[in-house]
């Protein structure tokens, strides 16, 4: 607490952040603590076992948290261990939502409710596969921040959302009778950093904000050290605990950091990316670990038990070149996207039942249904929906537009001929840049092919240069230069163009098509970026009987939505194929259901849409780049 006081009145004077080492008290509670040294976690008094599973539910809809927590439950899992995504609870800087998926309070309350424990892993980094590790976008911008750092712009940012966090799950805390037990510091820290200033600031900042519960570090076993904190649990994440969780003794001798045995994540298998030689991973069973865990009387977390979905813009990627994670974060996990069981489930709830006794019975999910096919018919352009345009002389970025999410067009009105090969900005796009002159479509250049072809344009004045940019998900490790749109100049044929028009594209929610009093516009295989319209009737009460997989052939790339939901993009190369479409965001039987696809790269000849109630899986070559690699 004399660390946090410290931390204040230095922010307050907008001064350098200077902490002394080692400075943390651990906080302690009479309801939950851990023995040094020792197997047990103590709760009310008594021993209490970790036998938990990851869900974060910005990636479930609200509608279904509780029967994802019940399913944990019937497994036999007793915590649930969730990140949060501080960029989508401040979108915006200084905006704050707690709304719908957001709704801390109610998920934990949901916990609650159902006799189960939580884990807080508030990050601010959560790697977990998101865009920029759940950072918001817009500390991209903000002058002299440095992410992941003993830094005062990163350390006011991260304080001031434990802050507005805390506000919220106050009641939720063990310390004030609620299920959460501890919070997490960072998140894996010890593989790009070893900074004790900067741990001991988080700390401080979440003692503050979370008052009374107790703090975790969790690494690799050979990052433990770098990454772990006096006064606060450390512990090992990785797909062995076999190999992992002796290896905490070996490397923590600190006996503050010692307690009980815990594998923080026991990864199932693995996350999906998009590309056209990019495979599905599939499930794979863990019970083998968990019984071993268990026997050693040892804790752990499932990584993931119920993965989920990236909704609109969420999902992240990987450099070298860009890897953007896919919508489905199913992640092979215990519980499916949809949650249904996997075939690892049984296998998972055996193991545990050996050691734990009275698991409840699992309850029966409905299958999903099938939607019969329907016509989505073109309706407008993505481009006849501008936002207020912003005029530069260089094209600025999408964080210095105002936004983070989604897509910016870049528009240029010639006023001289130009021709020849169309460059970008510095460096590899960031990230895919759809070409457009006078509304026909030229070419396509993206940061996931090492080998990009080259787009010629031919202009001349009078003639308009359209740069359609999308955001594929910032690279999950929260480095710095993650900014997104076009940095730098573009030329063509070597000549640098200025004067531009920025339009940003968020999709916080879908435009108002029927604000266009076109029913029907054409399209050829050039044509701009098109929004497709249908509509189709549920025959299910809408809930997880109405769920279903949105199968949408003949489609490039782009999003949908159905009855307002960003269900997030899609993308023909896979290896998903199909977007989770939940079934309680779907209409009465009476109701007509509203589906928008945009498709980025439309082509021509008739669309159709169809509800599948199994999923398919598979890779197509990407017509925008036929031969790249
Ligand atoms: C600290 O954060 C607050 C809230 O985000 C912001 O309004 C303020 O400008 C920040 N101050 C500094 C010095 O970064
Ligand atoms: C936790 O401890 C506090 C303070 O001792 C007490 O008021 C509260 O009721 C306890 N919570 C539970 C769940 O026992
Ligand atoms: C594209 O333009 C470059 C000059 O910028 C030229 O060297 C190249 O031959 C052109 N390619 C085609 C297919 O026209
Ligand atoms: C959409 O546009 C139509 C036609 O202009 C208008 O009547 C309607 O109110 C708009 N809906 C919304 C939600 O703005
Ligand atoms: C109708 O479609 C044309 C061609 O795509 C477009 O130029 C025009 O802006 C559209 N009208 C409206 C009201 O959206």
């Amino acid at each position: 607490m004399q660390t946090a006081l410290t931390l204040a009145a230095v922010m307050a004077h907008c001064a350098i952040v200077v902490l002394a080492t080692a400075a943390y008290t651990a906080p302690t509670t009479s309801n939950f603590t851990w023995t040094a040294n020792s197997k047990s976690f103590i709760l009310n008094g008594q021993p209490y076992n970790i036998i938990g599973g990851q869900i974060d539910p910005q990636r479930v809809p609200k509608e279904y948290w509780a029967q994802r927590i019940q399913m944990a439950k019937s497994m036999g899992l007793n915590t649930i261990f969730s990140y949060l995504y501080w960029q989508d609870l401040e979108k915006y800087q200084g905006h704050w939502d707690f709304t719908d998926r957001n709704d801390l309070a109610s998920w934990y309350k949901a916990i609650a409710d159902a006799g189960m424990k939580a884990v807080l892993r508030p990050g601010p980094y959560i790697t977990a596969e998101r865009d920029w590790g759940a950072l918001p976008g817009w500390l991209g911008i903000i002058p002299g921040m440095q992410t992941r750092a003993n830094n005062a712009p990163f350390l006011n940012a991260t304080i001031n959302y434990f802050n507005h966090v805390g506000e919220v799950i106050q009641p939720y805390l063990v310390s004030n009778g609620g299920p959460i037990l501890m919070t997490q510091i960072e998140n894996e820290y010890g593989y790009v950093g070893s900074d004790m200033n900067y741990k001991s600031a988080l700390s401080s900042g979440m003692a503050k904000a979370f008052p009374g519960i107790r703090h975790y570090t969790n690494d690799c076993p050979s990052c433990m050290k770098a990454g772990s904190v006096p006064g606060a649990l450390a512990i090992v994440d990785g797909s062995g605990p076999k190999n992992q969780i002796p290896q905490i003794r070996q490397q923590i001798s600190d006996t503050s950091m010692q307690g009980p045995l815990m594998d923080g994540e026991v990864w199932i298998t693995w996350f999906d990316a998009w590309g056209p030689h990019k495979g599905h991973t599939g499930t794979a069973d863990a019970s083998g670990d968990i019984d071993w865990v268990l026997s050693q009387g040892a804790h752990f977390s499932l990584y993931m038990f119920h993965g989920g979905t990236n909704w609109g813009f969420g999902n992240g990627g990987e450099n070298n070149p860009l890897t953007p994670h896919t919508t489905s974060y199913d992640y092979g996990a215990v519980l499916d996207e949809t949650g249904r069981p996997a075939s690892t489930y049984n296998n998972m709830r055996n193991a545990i039942a050996k050691h734990v006794s009275n698991i409840p019975a699992v309850p029966s999910n409905p299958p999903l249904q099938s939607v019969s096919s329907f016509t989505l018919t073109p309706v407008a352009r993505m481009f006849d929906f501008k936002p207020t345009v912003i005029t530069s002389s260089s094209p600025k970025t999408i964080e210095a537009c105002g936004t983070v999410f989604g897509y910016i067009l870049y528009e240029h009105k010639a006023t001289a001929s130009a021709s020849g090969a169309i460059a970008v900005g510095t460096g590899a796009p960031r990230d895919r840049i759809i070409v457009l002159v006078n509304g026909v479509r030229q070419g396509t250049l993206d940061a996931i092919y090492k080998n990009r072809p080259t787009v010629n344009v031919s202009l001349k004045s009078g003639d308009t240069l359209q740069l359609l940019v999308e955001n594929l998900g910032r690279q999950k490790s929260g480095q710095m230069d993650q900014v997104k749109g076009i940095v730098g100049s573009v030329s063509v044929g070597g000549q640098a163009l200025t004067g531009w028009d920025h339009y940003t594209f968020p999709f916080d929610s879908p435009p108002n098509l029927s604000s266009s009093s076109n029913n029907s516009i054409s399209v050829a295989d050039t044509s701009a970026p098109t929004w497709y319209r249908g509509t189709f009737k549920n025959t299910q009460t809408p809930d997880m009987a109405a769920d279903t997989f949105l199968d949408l052939p003949s489609f490039t790339k782009g999003l949908v939505f159905v009855n307002g939901h960003n269900l997030g993009r899609y993308w023909t190369i896979g290896p998903q194929q199909q977007l989770f479409l939940p079934g309680a965001w779907l209409h009465e039987s009476s109701g007509e259901n509203e589906v928008l696809v945009l498709d980025l790269s439309p082509r021509s000849g008739s669309r159709t849409a169809s509800g599948k109630s199994t999923r398919r899986w598979g890779n197509n070559p990407d017509p925008d780049c036929n031969n790249c690699s």
